[in-house]
């Protein structure tokens, strides 16, 4: 499950990912955290000193590496140069899952050790005035749009991201990558003006979208975001004493979370579960290619000297159970999939690359 934590700047996104991603290594879920926020603070929300903070490895130092991974055999994506942020996957391609290690994992995560297990901790790395410039192209989220990209996910395990409710995410299509958004929001004008931003662009895009009220402190409070945002409203989170010992660098052991905010993160949790038999993956190729088709024409063909929409693999659904059966177990119960689906295959080579372990998968397109 894909989930991001959005919101006005200072809402509580970061505080309310980190919950949420304890929550779920409490109960022992695998979990990749990624932060892709502009200011750096999730790993010192999952416990990380000052020292350990500045030792993780940025992705956005590592697109490269990433791409060339990603990259894989795919022979519409002639090299990692020509490779955008919005390029999307297509036979060939090596997919990521949230369990295995892979050399993206090596290179850009970081174990972190919760109450209940180690979660794996990805961050963009910290943004400069130029990033936030030349949003396109030098963008630190473009490596998390490929990771999103290139992910298969099944129930039962999670990538949380903290990232900013920013013009940057609706360019790219970043932000209809998610099966669950939450917004972070206060109960004040500016809280509820970025739900209703968020709210117009995901519109068209059918994305899931929640408000988790933050840092209510009366019922009055509840009121208003009730007012403004409807049914959107989720829950609602309290100003936490727990968060504030960890601020201190004193976390209590996770199970003394208050009881409200305890129950205010499970009811999270069910809420995105809920997305997994709504999922789409046709619906969710086409907007991949949706938006890359737009950032190839608005700056990626100029920028590297290709044409970007060849990139694009007509024949190719980002799907959950082919695909794990062409990386997790080749040979294996492939052959009966391959049956399943041998009329939903457009492409030539698709046996060749199950049987050599490749990663794409391969389906029939809406
Ligand atoms: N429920 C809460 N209880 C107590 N303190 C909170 C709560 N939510 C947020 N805070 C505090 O408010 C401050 C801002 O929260 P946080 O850093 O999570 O916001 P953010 O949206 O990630 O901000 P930024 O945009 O700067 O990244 C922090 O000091 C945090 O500890
Ligand atoms: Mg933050």
């Amino acid at each position: 499950m894909k989930i991001a934590f959005v919101g006005k700047g200072g809402s509580g996104k970061t505080t309310l990912s980190s919950l949420f991603i304890r929550h779920l290594a409490a109960a022992g879920a695998a979990v990749v955290a990624i932060d892709a926020d502009i200011n750096q603070h999730l790993g010192p929300a999952l416990g990380l000193d000052e020292a350990e903070a500045a030792a993780l490895p940025a992705m956005g130092e590592r697109l490269p590496l990433i791409k060339d991974y990603l990259r894989g055999t795919n022979p519409r994506i002639a090299s990692a140069a020509t490779m955008i942020k919005t390029t999307p996957p297509g036979r060939g391609s090596r997919l990521v899952r949230v369990r295995e290690p892979n050399p993206v994992y090596d290179a850009c995560a970081r174990p972190v050790e919760l109450d209940g297990g180690a979660v794996r901790l990805m961050v963009t790395g910290p943004f400069t005035d130029a990033d936030l410039g030349v949003a396109c192209y030098h963008s630190k989220t473009g490596a998390v749009e490929l990771y999103l990209n290139h992910l298969v996910d099944g129930p039962d395990e999670y990538v949380v991201v903290d990232m900013t409710a920013g013009s940057d995410s609706f360019a790219s299509g970043m932000f209809t990558r998610f099966d669950m958004t939450f917004l972070v929001a206060e109960p004040t004008r500016k809280g509820v003006s970025v739900y209703r931003q968020y709210k117009e662009y995901a519109r068209d895009f059918g994305v899931a979208l929640k408000v988790v009220g933050n840092k209510i402190q009366e019922q009055d409070d509840i009121d208003f975001l009730r007012a403004e945002v409807g049914d959107d409203l989720l829950v609602t989170v309290g100003r936490s004493d727990w968060v504030r010992a960890m601020e201190k660098g004193r976390p209590p052991r996770f199970d003394l979370l208050e009881e409200d905010n305890a129950r205010a993160l499970k009811t999270l949790r069910a809420t995105a579960d809920a997305t997994y038999e709504r999922r789409d993956p046709e619906r969710y190729t086409r907007q991949m290619v949706h938006f890359h088709l737009k950032n190839a024409e608005s700056w990626g063909n100029e920028r590297t000297g290709a044409d970007l929409a060849a990139q694009v693999d007509p024949g190719f659904v980002l799907g959950e159970n082919i695909g794990e059966d062409a990386g997790e177990r080749p040979g294996e119960e492939s052959g009966e999939r391959r049956g399943e689906n041998a009329g939903g295959l457009l492409g030539e080579d698709i046996d060749a690359d199950v049987e050599a372990g490749a990663d794409a998968s391969v389906s029939a397109p809406a």
